[in-house]
């Protein structure tokens, strides 16, 4: 099985930035962990703080991948552009978030490209990533 994790804008600094919010370990820590919790999956890590690349991602792995798990970081709240490339894909995409962002400033309860993706898993710290792999095994079982 295969499956893109994205990250979008400052989550680059995940370790850095923010760790009262977004914890204390880098992503490349965490996904060294993952894979080795998941040896029968092929995870595939891109990150970008740009809106265009994030999109061009979603296109070249939307339709021959079995998932992508998206944190499209502040442009969550702002982007039709990835709401519009997430429905043009066939590949199933879980929308994640490190912090609860309903507990947070108001500006982060909006979503704008909740509605493309399959669910919305958010607030688990990095685990949330891991609650969607376990959502994308689900959601091939059922196929
Ligand atoms: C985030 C929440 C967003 O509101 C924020 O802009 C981020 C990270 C999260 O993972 O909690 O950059 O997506």
């Amino acid at each position: 099985m295969k499956i893109q994790i994205i990250n979008g804008p400052n989550l680059n600094l995940l370790g850095i930035r923010e760790p009262s919010v977004y914890g204390t370990s880098s992503f490349e820590t965490f996904l060294e962990v993952l894979r080795n919790d998941y040896p029968k999956m092929k995870i595939f890590y891109y990150q970008s703080n740009t809106e265009g690349e994030i999109i061009n991602k979603i296109h070249e792995t939307g339709f021959s991948y079995d998932g992508i798990i998206l944190n499209a970081g502040a442009y969550t709240h702002t982007s039709i552009a990835i709401y519009d490339a997430i429905k043009a894909v066939d590949t199933n995409v879980i929308e994640v978030h490190i912090s609860n962002v309903y507990a947070r400033e108001t500006f982060r309860r909006q979503s704008l490209i909740a509605a493309a993706c399959k669910g919305v898993i958010a607030g688990f710290g990095l685990d949330s990533y891991r609650l969607a792999i376990e959502a994308i095994i689900q959601l091939k079982s059922k196929n």
